[in-house]
């Protein structure tokens, strides 16, 4: 795919825009009229995204481009950054595996923190200064008082990967100190889960998913037995452990009112992106056995290492901020996860 076409909208650079999250918000972008350039090395994700893509947004699709190149790479981002107007980014590139982080630190270190630091170099010599970076709740560990607002302590991370979030979020916010022109938003997302309601594009995950959602899914459409539950003696409702899920959907709107939001200011911004909501594992197995249309099987496992018991947000400074508030229960998040899995069951490759 060659450049993106200039033709007056703003070009915005979405790194890791092939993955999960990325894509849906490269449709939303798409959308709204903005050129929407993607450099993704397709480490955890498929070029055959950007099929559906355009087979979503149509004729909008002219504003989209494709790299396929590493973060980290200086000459190709440089590229990049020569051959479009880029005026902001969102960086979503990155490795997300949790317990994959505890076993390959350095691989996590130097790919999150690598991209990041590459990323930010590039951008200072094209003088390009707005940024929106993935960050997570986990940055807030294990919550002394619910909901969670941006207000609330950080707390260590239990893992590689919450360390690099909560290292990036501080290296962000010190270039912002020393470049007064600079614009950071870091938005702490939730559970995201969901896919876009065209069953198009959505979760792919390779291996065994880490997640509770894609594995419930893979249960659903006979890719595994049964649903493993870890731990119901929790201090939750039902004693499985509460989160607060989101649809992917309003995510990816929630970038577009930031990128709307940060226009014009200057410094570093954090907004939670939740619902505000907490179900648990088996509210989760519930709604999506009735989106399914059957009961699925569960079997109750010893606790997961580094697991806590409860957290959601309260998201009053997004809507009082940026006028964003989720839109999508529990019940749509499990339709659309469903409609996505049972019509792709191998993901992109099926
Ligand atoms: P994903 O793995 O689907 O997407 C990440 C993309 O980045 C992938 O397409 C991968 O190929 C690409 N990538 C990784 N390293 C790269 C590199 N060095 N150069 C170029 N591309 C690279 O993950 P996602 O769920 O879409 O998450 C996106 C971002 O949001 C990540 O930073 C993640 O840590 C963060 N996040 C995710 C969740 C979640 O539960 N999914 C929650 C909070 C934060
Ligand atoms: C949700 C609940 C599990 C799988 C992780 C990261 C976090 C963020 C989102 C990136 C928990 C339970 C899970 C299963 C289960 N990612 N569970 N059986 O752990 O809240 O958050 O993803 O930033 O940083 O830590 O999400 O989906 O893994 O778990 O019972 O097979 O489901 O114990 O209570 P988590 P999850």
């Amino acid at each position: 795919m060659g450049h993106a076409s200039s033709q007056g909208n703003p070009c915005v650079l979405v790194t890791g825009g092939a993955g999960f999250i990325g894509s849906h918000t490269t449709v939303e972008l798409l959308e709204k009229g903005y050129q929407a350039v993607v450099v993704d090395n397709l480490s955890n994700s498929s070029e055959k995204v950007f099929e559906r893509i355009r087979q979503i947004v149509g004729d909008k699709a002219d504003k989209l481009s494709f790299y396929q190149a590493d973060v980290a790479d200086r000459a190709a981002l440089d590229a990049i950054f020569d051959e479009n107007p880029i005026t902001h980014v969102i960086h979503f590139a990155g490795l997300k595996a949790v317990g994959e982080s505890v076993s390959k630190p350095i691989e996590y270190y130097a790919n999150n923190l690598g991209t990041t630091m590459n990323l930010l170099e590039v951008m200072r010599s094209h003088a390009c200064k707005s940024i929106i970076f993935s960050s997570s709740s986990t940055v807030y560990g294990d919550p002394d008082e619910l909901p969670l607002t941006e207000l609330s302590p950080k707390k260590n991370a239990t893992n590689p990967y919450g360390w690099t979030k909560w290292m990036i979020e501080q290296i962000l916010s010190d270039v912002c100190v020393a470049d007064p022109e600079f614009n950071v938003v870091l938005l702490r997302y939730f559970n995201p889960i969901g896919a876009h309601p065209s069953g198009l594009i959505g979760e792919d995950p390779k291996g065994i998913p880490n997640n509770l959602v894609p594995y419930v899914a893979q249960v659903a459409v006979g890719k595994r037995d049964c649903v493993h539950v870890f731990g119901n003696d929790y201090p939750t409702s039902d004693g499985t452990g509460v989160r607060d899920y989101i649809h992917v959907m309003d995510l990816a709107q929630g970038h577009v009112a930031a990128l709307e939001w940060m226009d014009g200011k200057t410094g570093c911004e954090i907004f939670n992106l939740g619902t505000g909501t907490g179900s648990s594992v088996l509210e989760i197995i519930t709604a999506f056995s009735e989106a399914c249309g059957q009961e699925l099987p569960y079997q109750i496992d010893p606790r997961r290492d580094g697991d806590i018991a409860e957290n959601y947000a309260n998201c009053d400074k997004a809507e009082q901020e940026m006028g964003w508030k989720a839109q999508f229960d529990i019940s749509d998040m499990c339709r659309d996860s469903w409609n996505w899995q049972s019509h792709n069951p191998s993901g992109y490759e099926g």
